[in-house]
């Protein structure tokens, strides 16, 4: 066996498509997703993401191409796949009739555990995410925070070795966003394996180890924060910070140049992406005469690499 494959992949995927009718909505999809490792699939609305998470969980089949996690085929082994892998989809899917401790409850005797394994583990949980307080009241009570953390915890009853998460905070306020992110940050370390969907591309950026960008079905970039931000090579992204009223003014002369890439406005605030730092002379020209408070270099973010690579913005 040759040394590369000893290093184990907890997910490989190999040409993956899927087509519903006419439309391809996963296309010739390739990646490998290292054991122990936090992996965040970004991509917008319809880009395939939630196609891929149901054919990798085997709620569905794939028209073309394989998929294995730990080694398992997805066409031919979903029994076992299922029994080792925690499904958080897109939608809160709660038994409103339980009180929480009892959803949990009920999923570990799916999953054939013995009581007094899961009511320490049960117990664990609801500690870990905030609800032991909360264990005997109904999800309808809850917030969309709290029953999406309810949802994690039970996805995790079974000790997964390989946590899937569609979606985990879309349609939650920011507090909650940053309270369901701290839990998933906080089962890092472990050698469980956690593949995550997100259109938000600042939590990706701060919880994944590595990133893949998708869209209309196919891969557009992959690898670390870091690396993705170098792919934008050249462009430069400055703040020109404007004293009194004429920002607006001059946001209007900005953008007619052909060296600003990109162009965005907050009040006194303008914000401009060049396509090297040469430009900047150009713009220093421009602005002359113009009441500019301070002119600063940012530091790009994963939303520059969308759009460059995208040649869009993230469409909500
Ligand atoms: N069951 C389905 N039947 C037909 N088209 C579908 C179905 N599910 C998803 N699609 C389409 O496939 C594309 C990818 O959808 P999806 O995987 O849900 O994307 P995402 O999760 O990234 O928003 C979209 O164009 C969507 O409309
Ligand atoms: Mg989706």
């Amino acid at each position: 066996m040759e040394s590369s494959d000893m290093t184990t992949a907890a997910i490989i995927i190999r040409s993956l498509t899927k087509s519903y009718g006419e439309l391809t909505a996963l296309d010739s999809f390739d990646l490998e997703v290292d054991q122990g490792s936090i992996f965040g699939l970004l991509g917008p609305n319809g880009a395939g993401k939630t196609t891929l998470i149901r054919i990798l969980t085997t709620l569905m089949r794939q028209s073309k191409g394989e998929a294995f996690i730990e080694g398992l085929d997805t066409g031919s082994e979903g029994r076992a796949i299922r029994c080792m892998i925690g499904v958080v989809s897109q939608e809160n899917s709660l038994d409103r009739y339980l009180t929480a401790r009892e959803n949990l409850e009920l999923h570990a005797r799916l999953h054939g555990m013995e009581k007094r394994l899961y009511k320490r583990r049960i117990d664990d949980l609801l500690e870990l995410m905030g609800l032991a307080g909360r264990q005997k009241d109904f999800p309808d009570t809850f917030s969309g925070g709290m029953q999406r953390r309810l949802v994690v915890a039970r996805a995790l009853v079974h000790q997964p070795r390989v946590l899937f998460l569609d979606e985990p905070t879309t349609g939650l306020d920011p507090q909650s966003r940053r309270a369901v992110w701290e839990y998933v940050r906080s089962l890092a370390g472990s050698s469980m394996t956690i593949f995550l969907t997100t259109h938000y591309l600042e939590e990706a950026e701060q919880l994944c180890d590595r990133i893949a960008i998708m869209d209309h079905g196919r891969m557009i970039a992959i690898g670390s924060t870091q690396e993705l931000k170098d792919r934008l090579t050249g462009a430069t992204v400055y703040e020109i910070d404007f004293a009194g009223q004429e920002a607006d003014r001059y946001a209007a002369l900005l953008g007619s140049m052909p060296c600003v890439l990109g162009i965005r406005q907050i009040e006194n605030k303008v914000t401009i992406t060049l396509e090297c730092w040469e430009c900047l002379a150009e713009i220093v020209t421009a602005l002359s005469g113009a009441p500019v408070r301070r002119i600063s270099l940012q530091e790009r973010t994963l939303e520059d690499v969308f759009i460059s690579l995208t040649g869009e913005k993230v469409r909500e």
